[in-house]
């Protein structure tokens, strides 16, 4: 008898609504595979800004996306992101590279050029990505497809406490304009833009937390299991 294909989890939600907590916890308690595709959109703005391109450039961004060697690693360390050799996992976690993934994450040549791999890493189920398109574009047949949000406020509290455990200067209203700016453009694009899509279910992180929402998400898995 064949084993039925493990379920494939599709999290969506804007920046800082506690995606890739949730889908850590989620894949550790499962026993699946962490996906942060926000990863790969980090790395082409990193490498798009070393490269001197403009990054409203479609066809520059997107061959220059093309030609990486992405590939994700499982470490003791968590979940790494390398171009060829190159671990670039610590390089992308700044304000300005987030920036940059946003803007390049705008041009359909970039998402064209990053889709097979994501689908890729989708097709043996066992997986939980993390996104902004994963259930509307990467993986519409997706078992289960989570729309996680969070107030603006929230997320913006909760940027703001990470940036200044990192030792950054930051005050707690720029961080906010920066996310509504940052759900703007993720929202308002043209080539798969945030939403949420039709079959997905909304689970609100606002004043939760993390352990709680994962209960919650876990009684949806088990329903779909
Ligand atoms: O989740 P994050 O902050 O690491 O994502 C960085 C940027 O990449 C974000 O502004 C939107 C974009 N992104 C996207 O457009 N589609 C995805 N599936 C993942 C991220």
């Amino acid at each position: 008898m064949n084993t039925p294909p493990k379920l494939t989890i599709a999290i969506d939600g804007p920046a800082s609504s506690g995606k890739g907590t949730m889908a850590r916890l989620l894949a550790q308690k499962l026993g699946f595979s962490y996906i942060d595709t926000g990863a790969l959109y980090r790395v082409v703005g990193l490498r798009a800004t070393e490269a001197g391109l403009d990054l409203r450039d479609g066809p520059a961004v997107g061959a220059l996306a093309a030609g990486l060697a992405l590939r994700f690693g499982w470490t003791s360390a968590g979940l790494r992101i390398y171009d060829g050799e190159a671990d670039l996992s610590d390089a992308i976690r700044n304000e300005v590279v987030g920036r940059a993934a946003s803007d390049v994450a705008v041009l359909p040549e970039v998402r064209a050029a990053l889709l097979a791999f994501q689908r890729a890493l989708g097709a043996a189920g066992g997986v939980v990505m993390d996104g902004r398109d994963i259930g509307t574009v990467v993986l519409k047949d997706a078992g289960l497809k989570i729309y996680l949000d969070a107030s603006a406020e929230e997320r913006a509290g909760r940027r703001f406490r990470e940036l200044r455990a990192k030792g950054e200067d930051v005050e707690q209203k720029t961080v906010l304009h920066e996310i509504i700016a940052r759900d703007a453009q993720d929202k308002g694009r043209a080539a798969a833009p945030l939403l949420c899509a039709d079959d997905a279910v909304v689970v609100d992180s606002t004043g939760r937390t993390p352990e709680e929402v994962l209960t919650e998400v876990l009684a949806l898995v088990e329903a779909r299991s």
